[in-house]
């Protein structure tokens, strides 16, 4: 049987999956957006699909992805449900990080199945999220009849299933942004830092500092908490104290950001065997105030 798809919530996150499944082989029904026009740009974004007139065109597909902003969830599935009545054995889903099931309830006490699939991936705009998501983790969420479906639906996209019990999602979903949009802040911090430092030429600064943290993170991948390198991990206090003022004099942001992450930066090496005077000296480097003027 062909899967027919519809998304109700044509934003980033709703485009670039609605792709991933038209090139995994679903039918795509189509887009129900809210300004003019956001669901015909789905549509050509996708190459598939239409523009729906209503949420109760949506009572046509097997599976309805609400993929409107978290804000917005709980209006976009009482909308939906006031619309028509469901189809029993459609699965409705949402893509929150966020949210567990509970804003689904309303589809769920008509007989619909519901779920969860939370990719773990940056989209800030439908293309660069079509590509990204490739290969990456995705949570899943659902009662037994909902998860094979969903299983389904995260593998066609290209991503790898996880179903975990027991998920704080407020604490989860921390630690996604944590991850996700503190690693493209510090990004831009360390690109304004370059520039500071005179690192000039078009787009070098920038070139710099994603190509260092994309290493960065690879070295996380491999060895974990191992992967500590620099003045820190050698235990080099008088280096960090000239780091901590040439940024306090370049912007206070990126002192204050520095100090914090290299606080956690001084317990991993401690846990790793940095001898106590060493741990002490550091400490005091980060304890003492930025330079006036
Ligand atoms: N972006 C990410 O990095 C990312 C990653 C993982 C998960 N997610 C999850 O994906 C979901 C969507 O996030 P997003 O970043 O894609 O948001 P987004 O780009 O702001 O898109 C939200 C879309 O929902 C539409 N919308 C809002 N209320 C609606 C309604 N009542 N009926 C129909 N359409 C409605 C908006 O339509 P208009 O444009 O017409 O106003 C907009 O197109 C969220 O649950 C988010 O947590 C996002």
């Amino acid at each position: 049987m062909t899967v027919r798809v519809a998304v109700i919530g044509p934003g980033r996150l709703g485009q670039a999956l609605a792709r991933r499944w038209v090139e995994g082989g679903f039918e795509l029904l189509g887009f129900l957006g809210r300004r003019a026009g956001s669901a015909a740009e789905a549509v050509r974004f996708c190459g598939a699909g239409r523009v729906l007139a209503g949420p109760a065109e949506a009572h046509r597909a097997h599976v309805v992805l609400v993929a409107v902003g978290d804000q917005d969830l709980a209006a976009a599935v009482a909308a939906a449900v006031a619309a028509g009545t469901p189809r029993r054995c459609a699965l409705w889903l949402h893509a929150s990080g966020f949210h567990d099931l509970a804003v689904l309830a309303p589809l769920a006490a008509h007989g619909c199945r519901t779920g969860s699939l939370h990719p773990l991936c940056p989209i800030p705009d439908p293309r660069t999220g079509h590509r990204l998501l490739a290969g990456q983790p995705a949570v899943l969420a659902g009662g037994p009849r909902s998860l094979r479906l969903l299983r389904l639906l995260a593998t066609r996209a290209g991503l790898e299933p996880y179903v975990l019990g027991g998920l704080d999602r407020a604490a989860y979903h921390a630690a996604c942004a944590l991850a996700a949009n503190g690693a493209t802040a510090l990004a831009d911090l360390a690109r304004l830092a370059f520039a500071a430092a005179g690192v000039s030429g078009t787009g070098l600064a920038q070139r710099f500092a994603t190509a260092l943290a994309r290493a960065a993170l690879d070295a996380s991948a491999a060895a974990g908490e191992r992967a500590l390198s620099g003045p820190v991990a050698r235990g080099d206090a008088a280096v960090l104290a000239a780091h901590l003022d040439a940024l306090g004099r370049a912007d206070p942001r990126a002192r204050a950001a520095h100090r914090a992450l290299m606080a956690h930066a001084v317990r991993m090496a401690e846990a790793q065997g940095l001898p106590a005077e060493r741990v002490a000296a550091l400490r005091a480097a980060l304890a003492a105030e930025a330079p006036r003027g």
